[in-house]
């Protein structure tokens, strides 16, 4: 529970501190410089307890208050701490939704344990928050529930990213979708195997259908603005397991194959806290879900498909079938469902890891303007993407001498060349491709307090594109 508060009463305090400059507070011990995360503890003689989180020198961004809180409530939770209190009067404009998205995601963030579906409820402590001016509290109160909504909707897509392979099939995972969102005025659709294969979806159904565990088409419709009838598509790569097919990834490669359907799961958690918050948007949500195993009927190299665009795809590696899904539910949504823009999400390439790092998601898009309305939505989350160029080159190294496009480039550019493909199925709308690959899985914490695992990652972008 995260509650506004207008006293500071509890025993335990959590104050945000700039770097030290000579006017100290006298409260805070003398070895206390103020570093960027840098953490102190300390107690007075009544017993009140205070941990004291550096903020280094400049103006905290979004990013690092998210940073910061989390370090908070993780070493209060391992602390078992259960309630506290944080002083946000550090922050330039506390009240403002960013910042207090960023609170909120930052307390689930560093109070998260791995968990099945829907647990996060019961492991989150009771959170007071101070330090808001009275002239703001009743608006900073609504902006507060909006934030706490779209922190627990990303956590629940962690949830479902961490949830076991053979724990979420792909049809445990449309039906988890389904009793998540079942309160929320979003109509949900299921487009079954044998619908997909007389529909021609063979670019879906041949990478599923190497899995006794039949693909699914999964359809989320919100329609929250009444006055337009522009609708944004979103498409979310949903691989609840990769284990490459034919061309099988290496043993080591094989952890955090489950975590292949993270796209999809940053899609539903977006729509459903839009749908929740009652966001004035229109949105269409594709998910194509599926196993990539291997089975006597699996795909092999060499093979070639004919997509639910009429397009045929030349097979090169059965490890490359993000693409071919997200082809067709691309062919579909732009099609079937009529939707004026596009975004694709998918942790897609290995490469984009190789190029970033953990930190930073890549970015393909042919649509300056949309591209704009992206940034500023990433920016309120605090998340990283960076733009990859797409040349005439690049193109090229798709061509096939037998099919109309081959499943993967030459050597290198790997995220540029899969962000390509997609796009060859977008029919000219608006589209921004996200290749999260790097993003949503962590090994090991990037800063103090992240839970290894999940992350869910794209989640608060997708959401702030319309709030
Ligand atoms: N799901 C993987 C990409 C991936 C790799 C995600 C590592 C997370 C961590 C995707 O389906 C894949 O296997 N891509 C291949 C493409 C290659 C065969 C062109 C890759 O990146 O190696
Ligand atoms: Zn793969
Ligand atoms: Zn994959």
């Amino acid at each position: 529970m995260i509650i506004l508060s207008e006293y500071s009463r509890l025993k335990y305090s959590v104050f945000f501190i700039k770097q030290m400059n000579d006017d100290r507070d006298c409260d805070i011990p003398d070895y206390f410089r103020g570093e960027y995360l840098e953490t102190v503890m300390d107690s007075d003689k009544k017993g009140f307890c205070r941990l004291y989180v550096g903020m280094g020198e400049a103006e905290p961004e979004i990013r690092e208050i998210r940073e910061a809180v989390c370090c908070a409530a993780f070493i209060m939770k391992e602390k078992n701490i259960r309630e506290y209190q944080l002083d946000l009067s550090a922050f330039y404009k506390p009240e403002r939704m960013e910042v207090l998205s960023a609170v909120a995601e930052g307390i689930c963030t560093g109070a998260y344990d791995i968990t099945m579906p829907g647990d996060i409820k019961k492991n989150m402590p009771s959170v007071h928050l101070y330090g808001i001016i009275k002239e703001k509290t009743e608006e900073a109160r609504i902006r507060l529930s909006y934030a706490v909504r779209l922190a627990e909707e990303q956590s629940w897509a962690r949830d479902m990213v961490n949830a076991p392979g053979n724990m979420l099939r792909p049809m445990d995972f449309a039906r988890e979708i389904t009793e998540h969102t079942n309160k929320l005025p979003i109509e949900c659709e299921m487009i079954v195997y044998g619908k997909l294969k007389t529909m021609g979806m063979n670019a879906l159904t041949s990478i599923g259908g190497s899995s006794d565990n039949p693909p699914v088409l999964f359809i989320m419709r919100y329609r929250g603005d009444r006055d337009s009838d522009q609708v944004t598509g979103l498409v979310g790569k949903g691989v609840t397991c990769d284990t490459g097919g034919y061309c099988l990834k290496p043993a080591a490669a094989m952890m955090g194959i489950k975590g292949d359907m993270a796209g999809g799961a940053a899609v539903a958690a977006a729509v459903s806290a839009l749908a929740a918050n009652r966001i004035k948007a229109n949105v269409t949500a594709v998910i194509p879900m599926c196993e990539n195993r291997i089975s006597s009927s699996s795909l092999v190299p060499g093979d070639v498909i004919k997509s639910f665009s009429g397009k045929k795809i030349e097979i090169c590696n059965t490890d490359a079938e993000g693409r071919l899904i997200l082809a067709d539910a691309m062919s579909y949504i732009v099609r079937n469902e009529k939707v004026d823009r596009v975004i694709d999400i998918a942790t897609l390439t290995g490469a984009v890891a190789g190029t970033f790092g953990f930190t930073t998601a890549g970015l393909l898009t042919d649509n300056e303007e949309f591209l704009g309305e992206f940034t500023e939505a990433y920016n309120k989350s605090g998340e990283r993407y960076w733009r990859l160029p797409i040349f005439k080159e690049h193109r090229k190294m798709l061509q096939s001498k037998i099919a109309d496009i081959k499943n993967i480039g030459k050597d290198y550019c790997g995220t540029i060349t899969a962000g390509i493909f997609v796009q060859e199925f977008a029919e000219g709308k608006p589209w921004i491709h996200l290749d999260i690959a790097g993003t949503a899985w962590c090994d090991e914490p990037l800063s103090k307090g992240q839970p290894s695992g999940a992350t869910g990652a794209g989640t608060t972008s997708l959401y702030y594109i319309f709030s």
